[in-house]
Order: structure tokens, then C-alpha cells, then sequence
């Protein structure tokens, strides 16, 4: 080990002056945000279910609405699951907003957890949301490992395991770290340098206060860090959507469950045309344009058309513009709206 206190394990893991120094960076760096001004479980919760898998600055506004709507587990939990949605609507994996209200109604059942591994009991709280509530927000010395942590403790330890080991590693090495005062404050820095200085591309090594703690910046292999697993192969996937209009009414239908988006509202969606003309029946269809949207490795392409109908089918749910507002609809569907908008001009123009 050399002076820096470097390592084979990362020289932050021996050296006391390297968890200072990242402590008292994140004092003077942290970003201004509204899940940091409390202590509040419940709004941590909040705060971590949505910035899994999505960006702070994404977040912040649907944040900010939601607690405004549902300022406490309880209010959550009394909550219908269509006005959640419709609340969630756009930050996409809608998948986080069901289980935080099963989660809310478990809480409102049987009392907010007191450490992470209670937290863990409760629906759709895995181990990383678990331990961020509980270090956040109870001050308990647990670790937190999130994509950011494992690219800063790739970093920093020189680890080139790929993903499954390397986030094994990492939780380890988070656990030997983590600090017994301000342990929310230590993971949160962690995943904040990670966020915010040591990118995934284009790593700011010299804004770093950690950098002489760092194998692969000693040896110049900052970029190669972690190393990537080969990305699934990306699946093509084709739809026709048809907006069925009918006396200034659109039809909808609600999503199957075990589907993507389940629960929520569509336009009618098949992979034939000719199955559409089943659900929806006759009328003059009106060629709007394509529109693409990625869903994890999955690139769907729809083909989306207007169709005026001769009846409205029974098939379908039919709301006025204003109650389609309301309704949760995945992106892709609104985007298929407003290509019908931008095609059609008025929707009802010519009715
Ligand atoms: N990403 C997810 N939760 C975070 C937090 N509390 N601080 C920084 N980055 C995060």
C-alpha cells in the first residue's frame, strides 16, 4: 500500500481521510433536491422507487406531484390504483407505482418498518431500496449498492468482474465502508459522485476528492471500468394502432394483465390490421404516420391510423377528450395521439 492508502481492495477501504474527504464533498456539492430536505421514510420511498432506472431531473416534477396528491403512506394507500397511474404516467416502468401502492397499503397495515431488514418484508422493497430508506432516513449503518456504486467501486478497487460478481463485490466493499454517523449521507455519496463525477462516459477525474484512492485511475484505466456485459440482442417488435373516433368520443381498452403496461388504457393495438377491424369494426381509416419507442431492449414500432366509425363498438370504452386526459395511457400511446392530432388536424374536423 502506498500513501494514499491505495490497495488491491481500493485505498478508501483503509483510509479514514478518503471517507472524510467524500463526506464533506458531498456537503459542499450534493444536488438541491426536495427528497434531501427530509427525513420522512415515506417520501424517501417515494424518491427511490422513482429514480430507479430514471434521471433526478426526469423525476423531480412527477415528484413533487405526487407528493403534493399523496403527502403520506396513508393517503397512498386509501388511493385508487387507475389515479396513482395516471399520476406515474410518463416516467414509464409502471411496474414501481403498483408495488409502491401494495407496499403503502402493507405499511398502513402493519406500521412503518424500523430497519432495513423489516423494510425488506414489505412488497416490492428489495434489498437496495430497503437499505436506502433505512440508511436515509433512520440513520441505520447499512450499505447501498446502485449502479452508480458499482461503477465507482469498479473504479475504485480496479475490479473487471463482470456485472453478477462485481455487484456481489460491491455490496462487500459498501458494507466495510459504510460509516456508523452518516450512513445516508456516505451511500448517498457514493451514489452521487457516481451520478455526478464518475460518469459512465467522459469521468471528471479531476473534480474527483477520491481520486488518490483510486486503482484504476492509478494505472489508467478509468474508461474500461466496470466492464460491460454484452447487451441482449434488441427484439423488433410491430403494432398497428387505430384512434377510433365516434361522435366526438375516442375508444379505448384497458391493457390485459401480464401485459406491459397492464391496467392502464390503449388504443386498440394488434400485430394484423385485419385483427383490429374485429374489435373495432367498420369505418374510413385516415394513414397517420409510424412512431418508434424503446422498452428495455425491446424496439417497438407503431403504425397508427385514425378511424372514423360507423358505430362505436362494444368492444371498447368510449370517453371524451377530457376523460381520456385522465386516464393512465403508456407514452407511446400518447405519442400515437398526437401524430392523429398533427395528421388530422382537429380530430373531429369533418365529422
Ligand atoms: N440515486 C437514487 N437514489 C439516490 C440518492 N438518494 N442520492 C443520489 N443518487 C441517487
Amino acid at each position: 500500500m502506498d500513501d494514499a492508502g491505495r490497495s488491491d481492495q481500493g485505498g478508501l477501504h483503509t483510509s479514514h481521510r478518503g471517507i472524510t474527504a467524500l463526506l464533506a464533498w458531498y456537503g459542499s456539492n450534493k444536488r438541491d433536491l426536495p427528497w434531501r430536505l427530509t427525513r420522512d421514510p415515506y417520501a424517501i420511498w417515494v424518491s427511490e422507487a422513482m429514480l430507479q432506472q430514471t434521471q433526478v431531473a426526469t423525476v423531480l416534477p412527477y415528484y413533487l406531484r405526487w407528493m403534493a396528491r399523496f403527502p403520506t403512506v396513508c393517503s397512498l394507500a386509501g388511493a385508487d390504483e387507475q389515479e396513482a397511474l395516471a399520476l406515474w404516467q410518463g416516467l414509464g416502468y409502471y411496474r414501481r407505482c403498483r408495488m409502491l401502492l401494495s407496499g403503502a397499503r402493507y405499511v398502513a397495515l402493519h406500521g412503518l418498518p424500523g430497519s432495513a431488514l423489516e423494510w425488506e418484508r414489505v412488497p416490492g422493497v428489495g434489498r437496495y431500496t430497503a437499505c436506502a430508506i433505512s440508511s436515509i432516513a433512520l440513520g441505520e449503518r447499512v450499505p447501498v449498492v446502485d449502479g452508480n456504486v458499482e461503477r465507482v467501486f469498479a473504479r475504485l478497487t480496479g475490479c473487471f468482474d463482470l456485472k453478477p460478481v462485481l455487484n456481489k463485490k460491491a455490496w462487500e466493499w459498501a458494507a466495510s465502508l459504510v460509516p456508523a454517523d452518516r450512513p445516508g449521507d456516505f451511500n448517498q455519496a457514493l451514489m452521487e459522485l457516481g451520478a455526478t463525477v464518475c460518469r459512465p462516459l467522459n469521468p471528471d477525474c479531476s473534480l474527483c476528492q477520491v481520486s488518490s484512492y483510486c486503482k484504476a485511475y492509478e494505472v489508467g484505466r478509468v474508461a474500461e471500468l466496470p466492464v460491460r456485459s454484452p447487451s441482449p440482442q434488441t427484439v423488433p417488435l410491430s403494432y398497428h394502432v387505430w384512434i377510433p373516433v365516434c361522435d366526438g368520443l375516442y375508444g379505448v381498452r384497458q391493457i390485459p394483465e401480464g401485459e406491459w403496461w397492464e391496467n392502464m388504457w390503449e388504443f386498440p393495438r394488434a400485430v394484423l390490421e385485419s385483427d383490429l377491424k374485429e374489435i373495432v369494426g367498420e369505418g374510413e381509416v385516415l394513414a397517420c404516420g409510424g412512431l418508434r419507442h424503446s422498452v428495455t431492449h425491446h424496439r417497438i414500432t407503431l403504425t397508427v391510423s385514425r378511424i372514423q366509425c360507423v358505430v362505436k363498438s362494444s368492444d371498447l370504452k368510449w370517453v371524451t377528450e377530457e376523460e381520456l386526459l385522465q386516464l393512465p395511457m403508456p407514452s407511446p400511446q400518447r405519442k400515437a395521439l398526437a401524430l392523429v392530432r398533427k395528421a388530422a388536424g382537429s380530430l373531429f374536423a369533418g365529422i
